[in-house]
């Protein structure tokens, strides 16, 4: 594994996929949209739409940073000839890249998640997830891949093929290395992300705060879900939650580009994913914006708010 004499953690993002021997068109795929981040991260950073690496975008208005961050994704996929479709959080449509599914992927991503945090400089991510094929309106639990990118003090990138949940760091030359590899979580948590408004909790979901808050854990929330996941995945010890709430028994986040990739990574390293009532990679979705309340983090903590929205609702 990896050259002798370079330690595995210097080992860049495709020798490491190239290693686990994984499906080169996948490889491939991951790679691509690691590529679109440099391009992403630049944007945030200087606001320069010159790096967007776009010709048609050079010059142009200041574009929405997610506008710009979803043009500058799609536009490698779209030239990547491994994708059969796409759905972003920025399109009303899914998009039809190719009709030819055989070894192809289908993709859900969320190019700019908690774009409105740029502005007061707080954290945000790309969020991606990737099914075999041609159809994306499927349960989660059929996803082949996902990832997130979380533009941060540091650049990260975190990612799953189904072997566990590995992180990479983006360096002075903009490669990704390994920081860490199989991250695993511990069963119960010491942080909680409480999303909502906490005044139209439910009392369940308000009886289950009650007792989190009762049992010690500290308040994290950022407001963005891109760094508010990502702290409770490495520190391994939290729960993220943005339930149903009165008014809106879905809460607020997508099924298919925020809940089902996210969903996916934090299963991957030992934790749950919960709508409260179950979980979520069973959802069917039905439509591509479709909703779920979500509770997501240690499994026994996740276990618990379920129990808490059995029996008070
Ligand atoms: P987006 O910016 O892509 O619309 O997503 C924002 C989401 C997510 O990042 C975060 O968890 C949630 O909005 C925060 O919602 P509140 O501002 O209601 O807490
Ligand atoms: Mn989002
Ligand atoms: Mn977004």
């Amino acid at each position: 594994m990896g050259e002798p004499g370079k330690t595995k953690f210097q080992i860049d993002l495709r020798r490491y996929l190239r290693e686990q021997e994984e499906d080169r068109n996948l490889t491939r795929l991951i790679c691509e949209i690691a590529d679109a981040s440099k391009y992403i991260v630049n944007s945030i950073r200087t606001g320069d739409l010159g790096v967007a690496g776009t010709s048609n975008l050079y010059g142009e208005d200041q574009l929405a940073l997610d506008v710009l961050s979803d043009r500058i994704l799609r536009k490698r996929l779209l030239h990547s000839g491994v994708v059969a479709n796409i759905v972003s959080e920025e399109t009303s449509d899914i998009i039809p890249i190719s009709t030819d599914c055989a070894g192809k992927y289908s993709v859900a991503f969320d190019p700019l998640d908690g774009s409105s945090l740029v502005d007061v400089n707080l954290a945000v991510g790309t969020i991606v997830s990737i099914y075999e094929g041609c159809e994306l309106l499927q349960p989660g639990r059929n996803q082949v891949a996902a990832m997130y990118i979380l533009y941060g003090p540091r650049t990260t990138l975190v990612f799953s093929t189904g072997s566990g949940v590995h992180e990479f760091g983006m360096n002075q030359l903009m490669e990704y290395t390994l920081l860490r590899e199989n991250i695993r979580m511990e069963p119960r948590g010491s942080i909680y992300s409480p999303g909502g408004q906490r005044n139209l909790y439910s009392p369940g979901t308000e009886s289950f705060v009650r007792h989190l808050e009762g049992n010690g854990a500290k308040l994290r929330y950022s407001g963005g879900f891109v760094p508010d996941i990502n702290q409770i995945l490495m520190k391994g010890k939290g729960l993220f939650m943005y339930p149903h709430l009165q008014g809106s028994p879905n809460g607020k986040l997508r099924v298919l580009y925020e809940l089902n990739p996210m969903a996916y990574l934090i299963e991957q390293a030992g934790g749950a994913a919960s709508t409260g009532r179950g979980r979520i990679l069973d959802l069917e979705p039905k439509q591509i914006d479709d909703r779920a309340p979500v509770f997501i983090g240690c499994r026994e903590d996740v276990a618990m708010a379920e129990e808490f929205i059995r029996t008070q609702g």
